[in-house]
């Protein structure tokens, strides 16, 4: 079947008449530089004598141009007794003369392969006008057996996201949402089937306190008019009730006065016999409360689908069972992992990690006093849950850098339990603060209220070009299209575990490598487009042997890489990662503009350049999508 595919066609016309060998993780169907990576091997493998399995996983993307298209650090092969240089310089002797690559140069321990550019325009810019949206992903890579596709996909749940009803959507949710919608596409991207879990703190006795706060201060239609903001109004009123009443509590203590009344019928008390009642599920806390749960729910998913992310399980602290946290308490204690102090039930990590990291681990609380469980409670038996549910592969926590801790302990409870497979696929992304976000109007952020403000702020910027201005069909949508691009892009321009500092007017600049400049690079590619009106026959067509500038050559080899990054953003799990690479991308493209006229060139070299513009597009749009934007086509 191979003779006949149209890649091996392709790779006839480029007169490779032997057909590739087949080597592990080579996908030329998906990623055409494994077109490359393969034919550079099977030299390499004459040329050395080393086996191609070493060779082929050495063969690394480079970042920049100048380096080659491929580099392999010669000790890699650990061929012994020779230095790297003399090892070079042999093989270079004997290097044959190659169709696809130019005869390597050396640099430093590296061989540095630069690709001939000719040829790769014929590969890249069809495979990517051919393949469109699905340019640069690799649906091979999540396979269970990559040589067999019926065995089918691995899964990975991504949990991500997980506000708390009544309580702020902070910087915290807002990184957690933005990095773990990225890591789903990704994870789509490259084959695997994905599960979107929104763990939502939904649980606990300020859920009790909630309903008494609902009874003082709460209002039908101003729930219904937005149940996110009253929840929470109702949840600030209350909780001011609840810390006068402590405050009370002190006083008539200090006084050596009673105060017995107030610690058996106040606020907080009748929140704590609330909750209670909720646990043993009395039918009318519980219905109230899941009737706020689902109005919170629907609000959540309006703000999501601005972002294009969808969740496909909207799980919670509410919805651990309670058997399996008496099952689990049984077996800690059982195990001994758990013990009693002070009428709790902790974990003592130094007893069970010896040495510095026990310590470290700390001794969380599992149980209360009042036999109540924790989060870090819950935590251990919704992992057991989605175990049993899911029969995952692997399951990711997007979670703020504050909860490493909590996510260690978790995840060193369950390899004492026993479940060392499940440890083994458990892992925690974590990411820094955001700081100094706060509203034009307020400092209580909702996710919503920032949104708002970029959008206005964009809205503003984008009036300042009236000309421009007047030639959108929708302003307001596409100015909130561009602050979302803004708060996104920030976001993901540095590393995960960096902190920043939210500003507003960085963000919403058309300079630098921010949102509006990766969206002006993407509506301007449009814009060629629709100037050039050219068919899809003209692109098809197209001389591409035409392209011979520089800028070109460069332009060629810079998109050919996409499908390689996206690869590689698996390795790092970093949305920077392919930010970086995009704005590499659209630099490029920028200053190759003035060198690649459309406008008023002849006929055929019009349709040379407009192809390789489109393939452009295509890489843009794609890695726009991938970390979760909405490219527009004008503004
Ligand atoms: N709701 C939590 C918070 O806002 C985040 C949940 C993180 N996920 C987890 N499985 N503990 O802090």
């Amino acid at each position: 079947a191979a003779e006949s595919s149209p890649l091996a066609d392709k790779l006839k016309s480029l007169s490779l008449t032997t057909p590739l060998p087949k080597y592990a993780n080579c996908y030329p169907e998906a990623n055409p530089v494994d077109i490359y990576r393969a034919h550079i091997t099977s030299i390499l493998t004459e040329v050395t004598g080393v086996d191609a399995a070493v060779i082929y996983p050495a063969l690394q993307w480079t970042q920049t141009l100048e380096k080659g298209d491929l580099v392999l650090p010669i000790p890699a092969l650990r061929v012994k007794g020779k230095k790297p240089d003399q090892l070079a310089a042999e093989w270079l002797e004997k290097f044959p003369e190659s169709p696809l690559i130019h005869k390597p140069s050396t640099a430093g321990t590296f061989l540095q392969f630069f690709f001939k550019v000719e040829k790769l325009a014929q590969i890249i810019i069809p495979s990517i006008l051919k393949q469109d949206k699905q340019f640069g992903q690799n649906p091979y890579l999540g396979l269970k057996d990559p040589t067999d596709e019926s065995k089918g996909r691995k899964k990975i749940l991504v949990e991500f996201s997980s506000p708390n009803i009544a309580k702020p959507f902070h910087a915290g949710h807002l990184r957690s949402t933005i990095i773990g919608g990225f890591l789903s596409n990704l994870y789509q991207a490259a084959g695997w089937d994905v599960v979107r879990i929104n763990y939502l703190g939904d649980w606990g006795k300020q859920y009790g306190l909630l309903a008494l706060g609902f009874e003082k201060y709460g209002n039908e239609e101003a729930l219904k008019a937005d149940p996110i903001n009253h929840l929470f109004e109702i949840y600030v009123k209350i909780s001011k009730d609840l810390a006068a009443e402590k405050e009370e509590i002190k006083k008539l203590e200090e006084a050596g006065k009673d105060a017995s009344e107030l610690k058996n019928e106040g606020v907080d008390e009748q929140a704590r016999r609330y909750f209670k009642a909720m646990t043993e599920n009395d039918t009318k806390a519980i219905s109230q409360w899941a009737r706020w749960r689902e109005m919170s729910i629907k609000r959540y998913k309006e703000t999501y689908a601005r972002l294009n992310i969808h969740f496909d399980d909207y799980s919670g602290e509410s919805q651990v069972k309670q058997e399996k946290m008496d099952e689990t308490a049984i077996k800690l204690s059982e195990m001994k992992i758990s013990e009693e102090s002070e009428g709790a039930v902790i974990i003592d990590f130094s007893k069970h990690v010896p040495g510095k990291p026990g310590k470290s681990l700390e001794r969380p609380i599992i149980r209360k006093k009042d036999g109540t469980a924790l989060y870090l409670t819950r935590d251990i038996s919704e992992m057991l849950q989605r175990e049993e549910k899911y029969k995952f592969d692997q399951l990711i926590y997007v979670v703020a850098s504050q909860q490493d801790l909590h996510l260690k302990q978790l995840f060193k409870i369950i390899e004492l339990m026993g479940y060392k497979d499940l440890a083994k696929k458990v892992q925690h992304v974590n990411f820094g603060l955001v700081q100094g976000m706060s509203t034009r109007r307020g400092t209580v952020v909702f996710l919503d209220d920032i949104l708002r403000d970029v959008g206005e702020k964009m809205h503003e910027v984008m009036q300042k070009n009236q000309a421009k201005y007047e030639q959108v069909q929708n302003p307001l949508a596409t100015a909130d299209i561009l602050g979302i691009s803004s708060v996104m892009v920030q976001d993901m321009s540095g590393k995960r575990i960096n902190n920043y500092e939210f500003n507003m007017d960085a963000m919403t600049s058309f300079e630098g490598d921010t949102g509006p400049y990766l969206q002006y690079a993407h509506a301007r590619l449009c814009s060629i487009t629709r100037r050039a009106q050219l068919s899809s026959e003209d692109i098809a067509t197209a001389d591409l042997s035409l392209l011979t500038e520089p800028h070109a050559h460069n332009l060629i080899r810079v998109i050919s890489q996409y499908p390689d990054v996206l690869q590689n953003t698996l390795k790092t799990l970093e949305p920077t990662t392919v930010l970086t690479y995009l704005f590499k991308m659209t630099h490029t493209l920028s200053s190759s503009y003035d060198h690649l006229r459309i406008v008023g060139s002849e006929k055929e070299l019009m349709k040379a350049r407009m192809a390789l513009y489109d393939a452009a597009r295509v890489v843009l749009n794609n890695g726009m999508r991938l970390l979760g934007l909405s490219p527009v086509e004008r503004y």
